[in-house]
């Protein structure tokens, strides 16, 4: 199915560059505009955002790595 009609990216296209960016880098943090770049391509109009939003967490591969999650918390800890 596509998601953004502007650029033709399909839900598979977008699934495909997340697993392929989490296998490349575990830590890394998949945002809209990364998956762009992976595909080779700049959004447009933007009116496919919450669409693409949705699709991305469809897939296990969006969740913040583990040793990644509360570090504004644990900086606030180290501080007091
Ligand atoms: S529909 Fe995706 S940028 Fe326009």
């Amino acid at each position: 199915m596509i998601v953004c009609h502007c650029m033709s990216i399909s839900d598979k296209d977008i699934l495909a560059a997340m697993a392929w960016m989490r296998a490349s880098d575990r830590q890394t943090i998949i945002t809209p505009g990364k998956i762009y770049r992976a595909l080779g391509k700049k959004p447009d109009c933007g009116g496919c955002l919450p669409h693409f939003i949705a699709t991305m967490k469809g897939s296990g591969d969006l969740e913040v790595p583990h040793e990644l999650r509360h570090l504004r918390q644990n900086n606030k800890r180290h501080k007091e």
